[in-house]
């Protein structure tokens, strides 16, 4: 229920623009966010590396309402993996295809998206393709299997909360794609995904197995005990290294999980965002743990 509106939401422009202009909710916003600025994403992930994690930066930013703002989303990725490459950091970039004006056409899209992932190959790097909305995951995938052809420095995401993700999978493995394996943030209908946790959770280790034994390096984003426990027990018992493939958790979420799995041995990749337009990204943050949003009324209504 709670979840619900929360998703509702974070599409209301009045709301956005309620929470934006409160300095409180800025400021509670930066326990999810690094900041507005790339230098604020670049520390982040410089303190990441020195605690033994590695990163990957998103620029806020979804449903852009215009080409040039497309254009100028793929010239800020080219930016980032430029000052990437100059800091020396163990960090790649995730972006959304809607940032890359999906909502403008799937061929202009993939042309934004294909000349961030040239750059990213010449600088040997790596660019995830973030999943959306259940209307765009057709999309994605496509556009991500047409940009794997053509190189290997491109992944996309999978929700295990969509019935269609097996075969999604099934698809992306055949054109040797690397997958991040999340549970799904959005709010979908019972048509299209599992309604029930149990079920969106069962899946999660269905199509975890699947990956692992792929023998392509995936990762597994979750802050959830009972998947990472999963993961790592599949990954002992089939003999599969703990250089085979990394778990990715959120900012600022379980850091404390991520400095233990860090410390057993295993790879860890935290997910920076970092922009102005944090708002419906905050929202899904919020969405996911009721305490979250106590945390913030906490914060919005404080006397001081
Ligand atoms: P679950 O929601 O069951 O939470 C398990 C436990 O984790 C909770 O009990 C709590 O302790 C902790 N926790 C989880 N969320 C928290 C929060 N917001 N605040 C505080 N504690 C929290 N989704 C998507 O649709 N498309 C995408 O591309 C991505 N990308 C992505 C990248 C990475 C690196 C991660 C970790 C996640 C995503 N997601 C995503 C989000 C994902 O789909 C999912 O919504 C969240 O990860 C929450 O699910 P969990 O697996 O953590 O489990």
């Amino acid at each position: 229920m709670m979840r619900s509106i929360l998703i509702g939401l974070s599409k209301s422009k009045a709301m956005e623009r309620f929470v934006l202009s409160n300095p409180l909710a800025r400021k509670t916003s930066r326990r999810f966010v690094a900041g507005e600025e790339l230098p604020d994403a670049l520390a982040a992930a410089r303190g990441s590396n020195q605690e033994g994690l590695k990163a990957s930066l998103d620029y806020l930013g979804e449903n852009v309402a215009s080409r040039e703002d497309a254009v100028n989303a793929r010239e800020m990725y080219i930016g980032v993996f430029d000052r990437i490459a100059q800091e020396g950091l163990d960090a790649n970039v995730s972006l959304k295809l809607t940032q890359l004006g999906l909502d403008f056409g799937e061929d202009f899209c993939r042309e934004q998206a294909e000349a961030i992932v040239q750059h990213a190959a010449a600088l040997g790097n790596f660019v995830r393709l973030d999943m959306e909305g259940s209307a765009y995951t057709e999309r994605t995938v496509e556009i991500t299997r047409r940009l794997r052809e053509k190189s290997d420095a491109v992944g996309t995401v999978i929700q295990a909360y969509l019935y269609r993700s097996e075969k999604d999978i099934e698809l992306l493995l055949k054109a040797g794609c690397r997958i991040r394996l999340c549970k799904g943030a959005y709010l979908e209908p019972p048509e299209v995904a599992f309604p029930a946790k149990k079920d969106v959770d069962a899946n999660y280790v269905k199509l975890m197995k699947i990956l692992l034994a792929s023998g392509i390096y995936h990762g597994m984003a979750t802050h959830d005990p009972a998947m990472i426990a999963a993961t790592v027990d599949y990954a002992a018992a089939n003999g599969i290294a703990k250089d085979e493939f990394e778990f990715q958790m959120l900012y600022g979420i379980r850091v404390d999980l991520q400095k233990q799995l860090v410390r057993d041995g295993y790879r860890m990749r935290v997910y920076i965002p970092y922009g102005r337009d944090w708002f419906p990204y905050f929202m899904r943050r919020l969405a996911e743990r009721p305490a979250n949003v106590m945390f913030l009324a906490r914060n919005l209504f404080r006397a001081d």
